[in-house]
């Protein structure tokens, strides 16, 4: 089957509810699997009537979730995720099958079992493919609540018209997994970025002291590839510029690897007067050596003073193009956070900042963070007739929290408030 791309990385929920259609959602699992995603597999008690656990274990590699009430999962011990954690880890909930009584659950907005409850709690999209006799399809009773999931934007894929296991012929067939699959990855298409350009930073960087040392940080570049990502899957045309990482970079991006602040402030230039957005998740070194020796340094003395001298500070640079970009800055701060962003946000005269607290489990290195955004906001459709550098006397600083969540959740949620925020900036200056 062909690679779509768009679901590598991707953490799928999916839910099995009790109907026959159950046994294809094994295989279901294992082509999200195939397509690069991340898969939890919940089940309902009628579902393993059907198909076991096991199954599902064996094909995800994941302990499958049954229970609401799992005393163990709840309290967070043993690696186990409690229906919080499970809402808030996945990028899509998909439910396939979704039997007639599920539907009927789920349009109440019940929360009796761990499935409905975890629909509720999360604030991703849900995806449901109804499987059921083709009567009980038609049903007013089902149609009426199909009818109510769709006004409150559950997606509904299918079902398929056909041949159905009790031997009726009708609509009431679930999709095909392949089916099931491009539905899915098309969620994470948005297209709300569609025809701009958009270069990002991400990484370290690295400064040489000699031949074999350098200084450098624990940035490990995985926002800055998020925020990259999600931003191709939004339809920009994205350049990456990227310090020394571990990581792949997405494939529908331009990449290009620096080692230096120089070198990334040279890719960055020359590639930012015809780009709309420009977001710097890098973790440029502040500072390089002011004489890189020539050979390795002996260790000789107990001391050993270096110099360092500025880098040129990119996003600033940036920020102050006459006609430059939408700039969006980051703060990866330890301490005094909210202050720390607001005063780079007016002093770096950016339009937007993203403030992460750096340590105990957050910021580098890590899988999850959360965001403080901040923004200008105000008059400046009025009072800015040359461009973004005048002052913002009349602008009132704006904040919203990114909720804590996976990089790539989170990065997905930053590129909408990017996309509202760059639209708002565009609109006001052509009124
Ligand atoms: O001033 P501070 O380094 O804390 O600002 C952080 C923000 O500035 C980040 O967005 C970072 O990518 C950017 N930056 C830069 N060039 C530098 C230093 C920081 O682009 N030399």
């Amino acid at each position: 089957m062909m690679q779509m791309n768009n679901l590598t990385n991707k953490r799928i929920l999916l839910g099995v509810t009790g109907g026959i259609a159950a046994y294809k959602s094994a295989e279901l699992v294992r082509r999200l699997r195939e397509q690069g995603a991340e898969v939890r597999v919940v089940m309902t008690r009628g579902a393993c009537e059907f198909i076991t656990p096991l199954t599902m274990q064996a094909l995800s590699g994941r302990e499958v979730h049954t229970e609401l009430l799992d005393h163990v999962a709840e309290s967070g011990q043993g690696g186990g995720m409690g229906h919080i954690e499970l809402a808030r880890w996945c990028d899509v909930v998909l439910v396939a099958p979704a039997s007639a009584n599920f539907i009927a659950r789920l349009s109440h907005g019940m929360a009796d079992d761990l499935l409905s409850t975890l629909c509720l709690a999360t604030t991703a999209p849900v995806v449901i493919a109804p499987a059921m006799n083709q009567q009980m399809w038609m049903n007013i009773a089902t149609q009426e609540n199909i009818a109510t999931l769709g006004q409150r934007e559950i997606r509904i894929a299918g079902p398929a018209e056909g041949e159905q296991a009790c031997g009726e012929i009708g609509p009431g067939r679930m999709l095909e997994p392949e089916q099931l699959i491009l539905e899915t990855s098309q969620l994470f298409s948005t297209g709300i970025l569609a025809d701009l350009k958009i270069v990002v930073t991400a990484g370290p960087t690295r400064e040489a002291i000699d031949p074999v040392r350098y200084i450098t940080n624990h940035s490990s570049g995985q926002m800055g590839y998020a925020v990259a990502r999600a931003a191709a899957e939004a339809g920009a045309d994205v350049t990456l510029v990227s310090g020394p990482v571990s990581i792949e970079p997405p494939r529908q991006v331009r990449h290009i690897s620096v080692d230096t602040a120089d070198q990334m402030r040279d890719a960055v230039m020359s590639d930012i007067i015809t780009s709309d957005i420009f977001v710097a998740a890098a973790a440029v070194a502040d500072y390089r050596c002011a004489d890189v020796a020539e050979q390795k340094i002996k260790k000789k003395s107990e001391d050993l003073q270096l110099l360092l001298q500025k880098n040129p500070d990119i996003l600033a640079e940036v920020a102050s193009l006459p006609q430059g970009p939408f700039t969006v800055g980051f703060a990866a701060e330890t301490e005094n956070l909210l202050d720390n962003a607001r005063i780079k946000l007016q002093n770096k005269k950016l339009d937007m900042i993203a403030a992460n607290q750096v340590g105990e489990g957050l910021g580098f290195n890590t899988d999850e963070n959360e965001l403080q955004v901040f923004w200008q906001a105000g008059e400046q459709g009025q009072n800015n007739q040359t461009g973004k550098n005048q002052t913002r006397e009349n602008q009132t600083i704006k904040h919203q929290t990114l909720e804590r969540a996976p990089k790539e959740k989170l990065a997905r949620h930053l590129i909408k408030v990017i996309a509202n925020h760059y639209y708002e900036k565009y609109s006001a200056q052509t009124h």
